[in-house]
């Protein structure tokens, strides 16, 4: 089948500067049937528990530790859109794909696109996500570990990046994010706004950024749907590695200055510990996080959630 295309205002520019530079740019996904309310509906319900986050956070501030999690057990897909609409709740559906076939056709194409525009540009390990956010809803200061966009579906919001070097990012932060010893979640002053790249991102437009650039986000006061896809090529999986064995040397055996540069003889050292350690850990350690569980969805609630007894699920 033809499809139209996915971008819309793609140049010269936008090819010189796809994973170097913060791109604001236009596409057509924000009318497909793929993300009106019975698709989300139907998603939200289909999305086994380790692919879904339903969150809750702090209302004004900068606060990590106000990030909350729960649980929609139960519920109708419709019961939690409406929750999110209303209330004050952050639902995130992971690894579309696996959930329906048609959304792994989507990403194909997405990414399809941008290589057949970017000369010499290999991706994979690719993924899609949704995001659906309460108005004012808000993801503070984080970084991401592989290639990342935004793409803004309904709603408007208010989305700050942050340059991909110190003070924003520190590699020691990058290198135990790599490692799983801290999450996303990344020091923050105000006074960084002054150098961050600050977009309006609405409705047909989308966003993608520099490696790892820390980014934050304020939705406006209207409900948001969007969309994240993620992306590795060789060059982020060489800096993966960098990192990675970076941690490692830095860790064990004290060493302070080292190179990030992702080229060259030591890359390959560097690579080789990276793999060495990974894929010689026990298999259970490896990606599991725990999280604290103390609220579930309720569409009558005020801010669309009641507090419940805390319990813990690892995924
Ligand atoms: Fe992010």
């Amino acid at each position: 089948m033809e499809h139209a295309p996915i971008f819309t205002d793609w140049t010269d520019e936008t090819t010189r500067g796809f994973g170097r530079e913060v791109l604001h740019l236009r596409h057509s996904l924000a009318q497909s049937d793929l993300f009106g309310d019975d698709a989300l509906a139907r998603l939200i319900e289909k999305a086994p528990r380790h692919l879904y986050h339903v969150c809750t956070m702090s209302r004004t501030g900068h606060d990590a530790r106000a990030w909350r999690d729960g649980d929609i057990h139960g519920l109708s897909g419709r019961d939690v859109l409406d929750a999110v609409k209303r209330g004050h709740l952050w639902v995130h559906v992971q690894k579309l794909p696996e959930i329906d076939p048609a959304y792994g056709e989507l990403l194909d194409r997405i990414f399809a696109e941008i290589e057949g525009r970017v000369p010499g540009l290999e991706t994979f390990k690719r993924q899609i996500t949704f995001l659906i956010s309460s108005p004012k809803a808000r993801v503070y200061y984080h970084c991401d570990v592989p290639g990342q966009s935004l793409w803004q579906l309904r709603g408007t919001k208010r989305v700050y990046v942050y340059p991909n070097t110190p003070p924003f990012l520190q590699p020691e932060t990058m290198e135990r994010i790599i490692l799983g010893e801290q999450q996303e979640d990344v020091h923050y002053e105000p006074w960084f706004d002054e150098h961050a790249t600050i977009i309006d991102l609405k409705p047909g437009e989308m966003l993608t950024w520099p490696l790892n650039a820390p980014h934050r986000i304020e939705n406006h006061d209207v409900v948001n749907l969007s969309l994240t896809t993620e992306h590795w090529t060789r060059e982020i999986r060489n800096s993966y590695a960098v990192h990675y064995a970076n941690r490692l040397l830095r860790r064990n055996l004290g060493v302070a200055s080292l190179g990030r540069d992702a080229r060259g003889v030591s890359l390959y050292g560097k690579m080789g510990l990276a793999a060495l350690h990974k894929y010689g850990r026990p298999k259970t350690k490896g990606g599991v996080r725990s999280y604290t569980v103390d609220f579930r969805v309720d569409p009558q609630a005020a801010l669309g959630y009641r507090d419940i007894p805390a319990y813990q699920i690892a995924k």
